[in-house]
């Protein structure tokens, strides 16, 4: 039989034809869609909640149907952590396709206790990689190259990136269509955003000149002190709209769901972190909507 009166290949172009342009099933691949918007989190302060926002944005987008990507790009390997995955005896992680050691996409990610939700982990390796690929030609544009068949597979990818911006987190912004940046809500808060900024414009006039700041959610707010609302009240007067309505309050329950391994939206589904990002994430989708 050739090809042609195969009826299941006749089948498939078929569905291919019905499901129209920014899909395609390659002949050994999986399903092609339209490349994953790639979202890079990123403040040089630690500790402000941009690994915790990953993975609980990233939770809250599985529900609303979408299939994401979660990207370590810090040595601590949190992400991983926060997920109940040990990366530390993970053989194969970001670290090996950065330095293009010939493993592979599949050798490297790893799927969560949440179907619809990946990992591409990261360890104690990765501080080598910042050395490394130093000497690299193309070192800003690895994390790109990595991605770079994997964005067809997902619909949106998230990157934590690490506390400072060396090598790792340009990489990160690099391989991005858009930043969102969480902000810890405290007294110096705005204390080296302009040096963040400043970075932004970099990445933009150097490496990749679309490169969006997308957003800013303040974290850890607690708004029953004045003093919060006053910080807050100050981040919009500097950022206007950028800064998202959604705010993340300062809750306990952030610091119980690592140690358990899963994200907030699964650990205490019903609470007020749980809901706020949730609500972040139809923020962030409903700001597309309107922009496209
Ligand atoms: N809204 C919140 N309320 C209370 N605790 C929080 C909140 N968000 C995060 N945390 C806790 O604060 C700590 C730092 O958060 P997280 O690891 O997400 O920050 P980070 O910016 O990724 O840190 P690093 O810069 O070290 O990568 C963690 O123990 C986390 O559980
Ligand atoms: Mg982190």
């Amino acid at each position: 039989m050739t090809e042609a009166t195969d009826p299941t290949t006749w089948g498939a172009q078929v569905a291919q034809e019905l499901r129209g342009p920014g899909t395609d099933r390659g002949p050994d691949g999986p399903e092609r869609r339209d490349p994953a918007s790639t979202v890079a989190f990123a403040n040089q302060k630690g500790g402000v909640g941009k690994t915790t926002t990953v993975i609980s944005l990233g939770a809250a987008l599985v529900e609303l149907g979408e299939r994401v990507l979660l990207v370590d790009m810090d040595p601590q390997g949190s992400l991983g952590v926060g997920l109940g995955i040990e990366p530390h005896s993970r053989e194969v992680t970001v670290y090996n396709l950065l330095m293009q050691d010939g493993s592979t996409f599949e050798e490297a990610v790893v799927g969560t206790a949440i179907e619809g939700l990946d990992l591409l982990p990261a360890n104690i390796d990765l501080a080598a990689a910042e050395l490394l690929l130093v000497q690299e030609t193309a070192r800003e544009q690895a994390l790109q190259r990595v991605l770079r068949e994997a964005r067809y597979r997902y619909d949106r990818i998230l990157v934590d990136c690490p506390p400072s911006l060396g090598l790792l987190t340009i990489n990160g912004l690099t391989a991005a269509d858009g930043v969102i940046v969480p902000l810890e809500c405290e007294y110096f808060a705005l204390r080296g955003m302009s040096l963040l900024m400043q970075t932004l414009e970099r990445v933009r006039a150097r490496l990749n000149p679309d490169l969006e700041l997308q957003g800013i959610v303040a974290t850890m707010v607690d708004t029953r002190t004045l003093h919060a609302r006053e910080v807050l009240e100050r981040v919009r007067e500097a950022f206007g709209d950028l800064l998202y309505t959604t705010t993340i309050n300062r809750t306990i329950r952030f610091a119980e769901a690592p140690v358990a391994g899963e994200p907030i939206l699964t650990y205490s589904s019903e609470s007020r972190g749980a809901g706020a990002y949730r609500e972040l994430a139809r923020e962030i989708r409903g700001r597309e909507t309107v922009s496209t």
